[in-house]
C-alpha cells in the first residue's frame, strides 16, 4: 500500500486545502498525487516521488509480456524493475526530513524506454559491458566480429544487447526479483549460449544488492553491470556537479580519443580525476586535462583491484548536497565506471515531466575493465563452459544531515 494512503486524516484534510497549488507533473506517478509534501512544506518544494503505474510499464515487446515490479521493505523504501532490458526504474529512499526521493534517472512508462532515445537508463548490461575496441576479439585463434555502435567500437554489448531484452522475470516476495535471460550461441557475435540470472534484492538496511550469475556452453567473454542514472537529490532536479563523490582507487585506466584502454594503469593523485577523498563532482570537471576531454568529463575506469574479489569491497561512497542523501557502492568487481552523463542532452523527456539535461545524472557502473578481451594485462572476462560466472555489487542507502 502506498505511504500516502496512510496519512492521517488532518494531514489529508490540509492536502485537500492545497490541491490547487499540487504540482501538475505528478500525472505519470500511479495517478496518486503529492499529499505528504504538498501538506507540509511550502509551495516550491518537490514533491514526494512516488512508483510509476505498472499499468505504464505493460505492454508486448517482441512477442514477450513487459511489466513493472517493485521490490519495498519496512522503511518505505522501494525499488521499480522493469524485465525490459532489467532496468531500474525507480528508486525511492528516504532524504535527511524523511522526504521519498526518487534517485534512478530515467523515463516512467514503457514506451519511450522502447522507442529509442535511450542511453541504456537503469539497464542490465551484457554481453560485455563498455567497449570493444573495433568490435572484435579472439578466443583461441579464432576473431570473433561484433557491431561497431559507439564509432569504431562496440558498446554495451551491441545494437540490442542485454537492455533491450525481455527477460523472464519471478518475484516470489517484497524483497527479491530474479530475472534470467538466455542469449542464443552467436547473439550478437559472441560465442556460446550464455544463460544468465540476476538477481535484485531490497534489505532492511536499504541496500539494493545485485547478483549477477551465468553460465556457457562455449568458451566466451563476459562483464555484466548494471546501467543505472543517479541523481541523489532526487531525478530531475539538476546537474549532479555539486554531489561529493569519493572512489577507492589509486589507478584508472586512460582512454585514447575512441574512449579505447591503452592498456595502462595510470596513477590518480594530482590528477582531476583523482576522487581519493570527497570531492564534487563538478569542481575539476572543466579542467584542461586531456583524459576529461577524451571523456567530455568523468567516463573512465577506476581501478579498485587487480582482480575480483572473493568478497564485496567498498568502492565508492556519494552524497547529494541537497538531500543529503547517501549512497555506498560496494562490489566485487575489480573496476568502476564514473561517467557524470556527458552525453545527456536534455533531448529526452524523463519521470515527472522533465528533460534528462547536461550533467544532470551520473552512473557508477561496477565492471571489468574496458576491452578486456584485447588488453593481456587486465584481469580476464573470459568465462569457460563448466564454470559459473558470479559477481555482486550493492547500493547502500543512508541520510547525512
Ligand atoms: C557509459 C559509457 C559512456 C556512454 C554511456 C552511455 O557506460 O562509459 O561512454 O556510452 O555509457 O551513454
Amino acid at each position: 500500500m502506498n505511504l500516502r494512503l496512510k496519512l492521517p486524516l488532518s494531514i489529508l484534510g490540509v492536502f485537500l486545502l492545497s490541491l490547487s497549488a499540487c504540482n501538475k507533473n505528478s500525472q505519470n506517478q500511479a495517478g496518486e498525487s503529492t499529499t505528504a509534501q504538498t501538506a507540509d512544506s511550502s509551495a516550491t518544494a518537490s514533491p514526494e516521488a512516488s512508483i510509476p503505474a505498472k499499468a505504464d510499464f505493460q505492454s508486448t515487446v517482441a512477442g514477450k509480456q513487459t511489466d513493472l515490479y517493485v521490490l519495498k521493505n519496512k522503511n518505505q523504501v522501494q525499488a521499480a524493475i522493469t524485465n525490459y532490458g532489467g532496468r531500474l526504474v525507480s528508486l525511492l529512499v528516504p532524504d535527511k526530513s524523511g522526504k521519498l526521493t526518487d534517485v534512478i534517472v530515467g523515463f516512467d512508462q514503457i514506451k519511450p524506454f522502447t522507442e529509442g532515445g535511450d542511453t541504456y537508463f537503469g539497464a542490465l548490461i551484457g554481453r560485455y559491458g563498455n567497449r570493444i575496441a573495433k568490435g572484435k576479439f579472439s578466443l583461441d585463434g579464432k576473431t570473433y566480429t561484433l557491431a561497431t555502435n559507439d564509432g569504431p567500437n562496440h558498446l554495451h554489448g551491441g545494437k540490442v544487447g542485454y537492455s533491450r531484452v525481455i527477460w523472464d522475470a519471478k518475484q516470489n516476495n517484497d524483497s527479491t526479483l530474479v530475472l534470467t535471460y538466455v542469449s542464443k550461441d552467436g547473439e550478437e557475435g559472441y560465442p556460446g549460449t550464455l544463460t544468465a540470472k540476476v538477481t535484485y534484492r531490497l534489505s532492511s538496511a536499504n541496500e539494493l544488492r545485485i547478483d549477477y550469475e551465468a553460465t556457457t556452453d562455449k568458451k566466451t567473454v563476459l562483464n555484466l553491470t548494471n546501467h543505472a542514472y543517479f541523481n541523489l537529490n532526487g531525478a530531475g532536479s539538476g546537474t549532479i556537479l555539486d554531489h561529493q563523490l569519493q572512489i577507492n582507487a589509486d589507478r584508472f585506466t586512460p582512454v585514447d580519443s575512441t574512449l579505447i584502454p591503452t592498456g595502462k594503469l595510470e596513477a590518480l593523485a594530482g590528477t582531476p580525476l583523482d576522487f581519493k577523498n570527497a570531492t564534487a563532482i563538478g569542481a575539476r570537471i572543466n579542467d584542461a586535462h586531456q583524459q576529461l576531454k577524451f571523456g567530455k568529463g568523468y567516463d573512465h575506469n577506476y581501478v579498485l583491484a587487480t582482480q575480483k574479489s572473493a568478497t564485496l569491497k567498498p568502492a565508492a561512497t556519494v552524497l547529494g548536497d541537497k538531500s543529503g542523501i547517501y549512497m555506498e557502492v560496494s562490489t566485487q568487481e575489480p573496476g568502476l565506471q564514473f561517467y557524470s552523463g556527458n552525453f545527456l542532452a536534455g533531448k529526452n523527456q524523463i519521470k515527472g515531466g522533465k528533460q534528462d539535461e547536461y550533467r544532470s545524472a551520473f552512473c557508477l557502473e561496477t565492471q571489468h575493465f574496458p576491452d578486456s578481451p584485447n588488453q593481456p594485462n587486465f584481469p580476464s572476462t573470459v568465462l569457460n563452459p563448466g564454470q559459473t560466472y558470479k559477481t555482486a555489487s550493492v547500493y547502500k542507502f543512508s541520510v547525512k544531515q
